[in-house]
């Protein structure tokens, strides 16, 4: 197959994305899924009708005739239509004959490897599925699931779709308290939980935070135990064994209940660097025909593929892209019970070589570290099984997105860089790999279907080039519930599905092309002196400085005065010079308005367990409000050390 770029290099001009674009590599196009360069005219004429593209990748038990029912000022994606979830993500790979296609290969924190087939896993969710409604689940009951990267954790969700039951997954890292708000106000009287995991090396115990998040909740709840740690735990009195009642059910059939369209599939609670956790509940036939649909135009998956999708299963990426949409393809999805970075030797070129990875996603804040750390010689490892990366979570800036082409796609691979969150359900803004020319540092025009405009505080749209806030103007089948009961700002969803529109929380500019360059979210602005700046503009050019390996800028409070964060490789970067760069940098290319007044080096910044940076805490503590509880981040440790170098600084 030979390899070379269309077109490259042409500048749309915008002020904060880099400005090379790269048109699709021919080798990528010629094979591509979605290929047609009409898509977004033809979507755009054809709304909503255009969808059934969606629910087309979809087995119904009755079809859909109407693609988009609003009725009662209620949005419903093929609402007459019903479906099985688990038929169309199991089930039927196997009646097609790929019963020995490999749907899970599971590679242990120690590097111990466990594939299941798809034929394997029907039997699984079969016996697991029995066994769960031996203990009482049924349809629309909530089984709150906490439990790591660990093959029970997809069998078990798709044993609960299978019911007709919701999942409400917990990540694995959460308190004690976080488990029980989350179990609580689910109203959640299941739980399936393990003895403990592996991370970075250790054995941790997860059976201890389940019993205190138990004690909390004031229902008689059920539990099931999976032993990870040890083959037999201890059960005590709360639990029955998930290995035992597996084996007890064993060649179990249980027939997969039907659902409307519209019925939940599942909860899910927002990860939330700025506020409460906040619930989210996805449908069965419009998320799980979105998964299937942005997996194969976006992400272009294929059955045959090998699919590496980075994150925890405890987020909705891991649920949309790790889960529902490769095993609704039919395709073989890898899950890691350690991260991308922490991988063995730290890094996933391994993984890629061993599993010949053809599709790789993740997110910059996991790229950042692997890059600190260094990439093997290229010879090392064989990477050219890649044909697509992608990322998703944070803005990633042209420098990192460069090094991530370069590093795990030879050079040649397209990358995709996806916005989106847990209540679009599906990649929402993204450049299809074969139409869309990249352009590093934007995410790219809405994915077909979606229309994405940039509008001011009164919901106006902004001029091209301006900063606002990202909306969405038109439905689409991934949408939450509560998005499609309640649309954002005008919520005229019934009779004027054009007024109708979804104000995000982000902040955005939209460049001459229709290209969105994400900026942070709306917390994450910089309010100094009249005027308000993204952070992601001011830290994209602090982070394109050599030896720089992560930046956060904040607000001082009251003082209109800006604090950089930065984090460097300490090997080759003198800290008292890097300061200097900082400031004259910022105020060179952003403007001397947020100069940072203080820059303070340290050595990683504060990260949410899905890995985005908690600015919240650093302005606190820059400020001198303290920190307060850090059970939310994914590295508590380095807390302690930022405070102590913030006020060595002063
Ligand atoms: C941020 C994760 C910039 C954004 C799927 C959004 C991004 C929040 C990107 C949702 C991206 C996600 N570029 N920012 N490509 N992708 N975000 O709910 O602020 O965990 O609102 O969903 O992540 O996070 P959530």
């Amino acid at each position: 197959m030979s390899r070379g770029n269309q077109g490259v290099d042409e500048s749309d001009g915008s002020p904060t994305a880099g400005t090379d674009r790269y048109g699709p590599p021919c080798w990528f196009a010629d094979t591509a899924n979605v290929a047609d360069a009409g898509i977004r005219d033809r979507f755009a004429e054809d709304w909503p009708d255009c969808w059934t593209v969606a629910g087309d990748m979809l087995d119904w038990d009755r079809e859909y005739e109407t693609v988009l029912n609003r009725d009662e000022g209620h949005l419903a994606w093929f609402g007459d239509g019903r479906l099985k979830p688990s038929h169309n993500c199991v089930d039927r790979h196997v009646a097609a004959g790929r019963k020995n296609a490999i749907a899970i290969r599971w590679i242990g924190a120690d590097g111990e490897r466990e594939s299941l087939t798809y034929l394997d896993l029907q039997h699984e969710v079969e016996a697991v599925a029995a066994a769960l409604r031996s203990l009482g689940v049924g349809p629309g009951d909530v089984v709150t699931l906490f439990m790591p990267n660990v093959p029970e954790l997809p069998v078990t969700m798709l044993a609960c779709a299978r019911l007709g039951a919701l999942h409400n997954v917990v990540y694995a890292g959460f308190s004690a308290d976080e488990l029980a708000d989350r179990m609580a106000s689910a109203d959640s009287d299941f739980l399936v939980t393990c003895d403990g995991y592996y991370r970075r090396g250790s054995a941790v115990g997860q059976r201890n935070t389940a019993d205190s998040a138990r004690l909390q909740v004031d229902a008689d709840v059920t539990g099931v135990l999976v032993g990870r740690l040890a083959d037999d735990p201890d059960l005590g009195r709360d639990y029955h064994s998930y290995g035992a009642l597996r084996d007890e059910f064993a060649g179990a059939e249980v027939d997969p209940v039907a659902r409307d369209a519209a019925d939940p599939l599942f909860v899910l609670y927002t990860s939330g660097t700025t506020g409460e956790p906040d619930r989210v509940t996805h449908t069965t036939g419009g998320y799980l025909s979105y998964a299937a649909w942005t997996a194969t135009a976006v992400l272009d998956i294929r059955p045959e593929d090998t699919y590496w999708c980075a994150a925890d299963i405890g987020w909705i990426t891991g649920h949309t892209y790790g889960v529902y949409g490769p095993l609704a393809l039919g395709t073989t999805t890898l899950l890691h019970e350690s991260p991308a970075d922490h991988q063995a030797g730290g890094h996933p070129w391994a993984s890629i070589e061993r599993e010949s990875v053809d599709v790789f996603y993740t997110s910059p804040t996991a790229l950042r570290s692997m890059r600190q750390r260094g990439a093997p010689p290229a010879d090392e490892y064989d990477r050219s099984s890649i044909r697509l990366l992608g990322t998703v979570g944070e803005p990633i800036d042209p420098s990192t997105w460069h090094w991530y082409r370069d590093e795990l796609g030879g050079g040649e691979a397209p990358v995709v860089d996806t916005w989106w969150q847990t209540e679009t359900g599906g990649i929402a803004v993204a450049t299809l790999p074969a139409v869309d020319p990249m352009q590093p540092g934007a995410a790219g025009p809405g994915v077909p279907g979606l229309s994405v405009d940039v509008v001011d505080d009164d919901g106006a749209p902004v001029a091209d080039g301006e900063e606002g806030t990202l909306a969405v103007q038109r439905p689409w089948p991934g949408m939450c519930r509560r998005l499609a009961s309640e649309g954002h700002g005008a919520g005229a969803g019934r009779d004027h599905p054009d007024a109708w529109r979804y104000v995000t929380s982000d902040r955005a500019v939209r460049g001459p092309d229709g290209y969105v360059t994400l900026l942070g979210r709306d917390a994450d602005t910089l309010d100094v002196g009249q005027a308000a700046y993204g952070t992601a503009v001011v830290e994209r050019v602090v982070s394109a400085l050599d030896g720089v390996t992560e930046v956060a800028v904040v607000a001082i409070s009251e003082d209109d005065e800006v604090a950089a964060y930065v984090s460097c490789d300490r090997s080759s970067t003198d800290p008292d010079a890097l300061a200097g760069r900082v400031r004259a940098r910022v105020a060179r290319e952003i403007s001397p308005a947020v100069r940072p007044n203080r820059v303070i080096i340290v050595p990683e910044l504060p990260k949410t367990h899905s890995g985005k940076v908690m600015r919240r805490l650093l302005a606190d503590v820059v400020s001198g409000r303290g920190y307060g509880d850090t059970s939310a981040l994914r590295n508590p440790e380095v807390v302690g050390e930022i405070e102590t170098v913030t006020r060595r600084q002063e």
